[in-house]
């Protein structure tokens, strides 16, 4: 089956097309088209992502996205046709409240065949509201207009499968799995007795590990997002051996339990800076102390529940998964303390978020077989949990 997925729960425009053949978890797919706009450079001089700027701009590059994926996919081919009256009300009707979207969708119908599309899958929480609902009223658009069912992904399990996946095809792991998911809105342990069964074991008690990230980047004078920033000055600072700019606590480390807390951490970096006028050096040397304290508190945390629970296979996700002196540690640690642990961390490029995941976790719904056509209500849940992913 060839799913078109679309991803808009943050600050990054993602439309995929990827065709899996087989069964969820045994089947082999083929990423036939992958775009993606990032917003970065548009959000950077606020100094984190603005939810009413995101909506804008995911409304005005959702159509180029799914013009550039179908055209990767060689499933764009023009013609014109007109739609009827009725068409363009139900349009306009699904697409009333994403200003920007509606003219330059319809324009896109009208010039192009219906591609051969079998689901759409799109982000349906967590995230920013107004950015979800986006993506899912151009989902439903494109279910009514190309008559193929919708299906509602929670993304982060979206994030727990682009870890395991693997060039073209999601491997067989052991369970009991744990999934460390830290990303920019969320820090969580989850337990996964079988394939896609969730249970939260842990999480943050107040923020997530990558807004940490970004808070104490926009600190010491670094630009969002604050965690490539962080990871690369830090890398200096390892290589030249800097000394240790501040003594930083690890935050919950030896309590027991599998919960975080990174707002004391924060804290602390914010008094070590104090009245200071840092040197490069010492950016360098604070993201590295900092680093290492956030990498220590995971490492423990996972360990505990790993220990706990009687782990085989720890899976690592999220937009924070991409840090360097994370994957090194956890991988020398786990390699050698735990030689039966199988670790997963996701391929660089599907680290942070994209739509390729969203088409995976559109696959693993297929077997759950709760599609939903365009017409059904389709809600952007901002909390929504990962232990509500296949309930
Ligand atoms: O998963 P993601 O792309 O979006 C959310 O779902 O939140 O994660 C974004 C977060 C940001 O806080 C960003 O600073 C952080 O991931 N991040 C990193 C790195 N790359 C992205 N944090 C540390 N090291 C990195 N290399
Ligand atoms: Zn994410």
């Amino acid at each position: 089956m060839i799913i078109l997925s679309i991803e808009t729960s943050c600050d990054e425009t993602a439309v995929s097309i990827v065709e899996a053949e087989g069964d969820f978890p045994r089947a082999t797919y083929r990423i036939l088209g992958n775009a993606l706009f990032s917003q970065v450079d548009i959000h950077r001089e606020y100094g984190g992502v603005f939810p009413a700027l995101a909506k804008r701009e995911h409304a005005k590059t959702l159509v180029p996205m799914l013009e550039r994926a179908l055209r990767e996919a060689k499933l764009l081919e023009a013609r014109v046709h007109t739609l009827s009256p009725e068409e363009h009300e139900s349009l306009h009707t699904i697409l009333f409240r994403e200003p920007g979207l509606g003219d330059t969708f319809i324009s896109f119908l009208e010039q192009h065949t219906i591609p051969q599309i079998d689901l759409i899958a799109v982000t349906s929480g967590p995230g920013l509201e107004p950015a979800l609902w986006v993506g899912i009223n151009f989902a439903r658009a494109l279910s009514f207009a190309w008559n193929v069912p919708v299906v509602p992904i929670n993304h982060m399990e979206g994030h727990v499968l682009s870890s395991i996946f693997t060039t073209d095809s999601i491997p067989q792991i052991s369970f009991p799995a744990l999934a460390l998911l830290i990303s920019g809105g969320h820090t969580e342990l989850v337990l996964m007795e079988e394939w896609l069964q969730f249970k939260r074991i842990g999480e943050t008690r107040d923020d997530a590990v990558g807004e940490a990230f970004d808070k104490v980047a926009r600190m010491i004078g670094l630009p969002y997002p604050g965690g490539p920033e962080i990871g690369a000055r830090a890398r200096r600072a390892r290589t030249d051996n800097l000394p240790a700019f501040a003594t930083l606590p690890r935050p919950m480390i030896d309590a027991d339990n599998l919960d975080f807390s990174f707002s004391g951490l924060k804290t602390a970096v914010r008094y070590a800076i104090e009245g200071k006028v840092l040197t490069a050096d010492e950016i360098d040397a604070i993201a590295r102390d900092f680093e290492d304290a956030v990498t220590a508190v995971l490492l423990k945390k996972a360990q505990r529940a790993i220990d706990a629970h009687s782990i085989n296979t720890l899976i690592v996700g999220g937009g924070v998964s991409a840090n360097t002196h994370i994957r090194e540690t956890f991988t020398a640690f786990f390699g050698k303390e735990y030689p039966d642990l199988t670790l997963y961390f996701p391929p660089q490029n599907l680290s942070t978020d994209n739509s390729v995941m969203i088409a995976l976790a559109g696959h693993a719904q297929v077997a759950h077989a709760r599609t939903y056509s365009a017409l059904v209500d389709l809600k952007a849940d901002g909390n929504l949990s990962i232990e509500t992913a296949h309930t």
